[in-house]
């Protein structure tokens, strides 16, 4: 077997050595990325005149040939394949003599890689921000659609204050509205050439790693090349973006399954988005809710995974760094997967009206409203909780309802008693930013305004 290396070798390798090395498997991914790196360095090797006109061109043509065999499934990969970097360069060397013997030249399979993922990850970034913006305008449109329904808010998963329904879709909006930021902002980091760095130092040959960065599209081009070959911060931060939107993923999912029970009765899944049981045929399960939920693990999992990997690597590179690859990928097909999932989930669910509307309209969530119209007759604001809390109290001790223990309240009385009146208290949220219908107005053309920017930045 003849390997890119053999040279300084004697013999071929070990069959367990190839077995346990190889990332052919994994990283035939980066194909496309490789040949468009590839076609950059031939171009910079023809302007530096390192290679000729000539050689250039069939070098060219010899990678174009390896698309089409790649994309037919006419490649032929052979054993001492470790990459698909290897491959490809063997092809291209079978395919155009000489002068394909001479791509590799002043680089080294360590920039290559680099520039290679580094192309990969800005685009697929793409397809999450775009992913992410789909399923914003679902929540953007449910929240519009449901008008003024409310349902309860809560804290400590105890029922706390009424909101409207579009305040609650919108909290989930604007935390993936930051994952948009953070994914732009990963990309924008990432967006540098390490082509030109060589293994580890650059080279004697006349190379402009700059102009090869241009001609890539990259904004900027590597300072240190012992850095450009090593760092894969880009990796670890797109982990974490894709972590962190799991992460929301997740929450959004979990509030899902919670509705969807019978004890909620919040919200009923559309057929297509459900799975039944294997056993009990009354079962409507939320699997996709809960895969999001199960698989946001795996993401933070391929986070932490590839920091320890990072963490105690001298430079420059050294083979551990291939390990960043799959937890990569893995990420970005699990939340481009569970995006499109949730997104068709929420779509196609159906609000239960009734049953947040009762929840909502119990008579204790109005106890802060009850006590802030006492605040405003003058009640210092800690007299006016034991005063509520008081009242609360009694109505549970002795079945007496709420609304007939204020009216006979020396300090409330029947002037406070609408505040009891189904409906009324989430109309009291009026402050800025608040869960009432005038401020979650606004905040709905804020928010549909932030869809429309993002929409128009990416
Ligand atoms: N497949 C390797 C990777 O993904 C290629 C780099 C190998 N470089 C080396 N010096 N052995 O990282």
């Amino acid at each position: 077997m003849s390997t890119l290396w053999h040279g300084r070798f004697e013999g071929g390798p070990a069959e367990e050595l190839m077995a346990f090395t190889v990332s052919l498997p994994f990283d035939s991914r980066l194909a496309a990325d490789d040949l468009t790196g590839s076609r950059a360095h031939v171009r910079g090797l023809v302007r530096a005149g390192i290679i000729s006109d000539d050689e250039g061109k069939s070098v060219l043509d010899a990678l174009d040939a390896v698309e089409k065999e790649l994309r037919d499934g006419s490649f032929i990969f052979v054993a001492s394949d470790e990459d698909i970097h290897t491959a490809i360069e063997r092809r291209v060397t079978e395919l155009a003599g000489s002068a394909g013997a001479k791509l590799h030249t002043g680089r080294s399979r360590n920039d290559q890689v680099a520039t290679d993922l580094r192309l990969f990850t800005k685009r697929e970034i793409g397809t999450v921000i775009s992913k992410v913006l789909h399923l914003q305008q679902v929540l953007l449109d449910r929240a519009g659609e449901v008008g003024d329904a409310a349902l309860p808010g809560y804290t400590h998963m105890q029922r706390a204050q009424p909101v409207l329904l579009a305040h609650h879709l919108l909290a989930h909006g604007w935390s993936f509205a930051r994952d948009i930021d953070r994914l732009i902002d990963a990309r924008t980091r990432l967006d540098v050439s390490p082509l030109g760095a060589g293994a580890l130092a650059g080279s004697s040959l006349p190379l402009d790693p700059a102009a090869t960065a241009a001609d890539l599209g990259f904004a900027g081009v590597f300072a240190n090349s012992l850095d450009a070959v090593s760092d894969r911060d880009f990796v670890a931060e797109s982990l974490f973006v894709l972590a962190l939107l799991g992460v929301h993923l997740s929450r959004l999912a979990e509030e899902i399954i919670l509705w969807s029970t019978d004890e909620f009765g919040f919200l009923g899944l559309a057929d297509a988005y459900s799975t039944g049981s294997s056993m009990l045929p009354q079962k409507k399960n939320p699997d996709i809710a809960e895969l999001t939920r199960g698989k946001t693990g795996r993401l933070i999992g391929n986070l932490t995974g590839l920091l320890a990997t990072l963490k105690a690597l001298p430079l420059a590179y050294n083979r551990d760094l291939q390990e960043d690859k799959e937890p990569l990928f893995d990420s970005l097909d699990t939340v481009v997967l569970a995006l499109g999932a949730m997104a068709g989930l929420l779509a196609s669910s159906t609000f239960h009206f009734d049953a947040m509307t009762a929840a909502a309209n119990a008579p204790t969530a109005a106890a802060t409203d009850l006590a802030e119209w006492l605040v405003v007759n003058g009640t210092p604001f800690r007299d006016a909780h034991a005063i509520v809390g008081a009242l609360v109290r009694r109505s549970l001790d002795e079945g007496v309802a709420l609304r007939e223990l204020v009216a006979a309240s020396p300090e409330l009385g029947p002037d406070a008693v609408f505040l009891v009146d189904p409906g009324v208290a989430v109309t009291r949220r009026t402050t800025p930013g608040g869960g009432g219908p005038a401020p979650v107005a606004t905040q709905l053309k804020a928010f549909s305004a932030r869809v429309a920017a993002d929409q128009a930045r990416v």
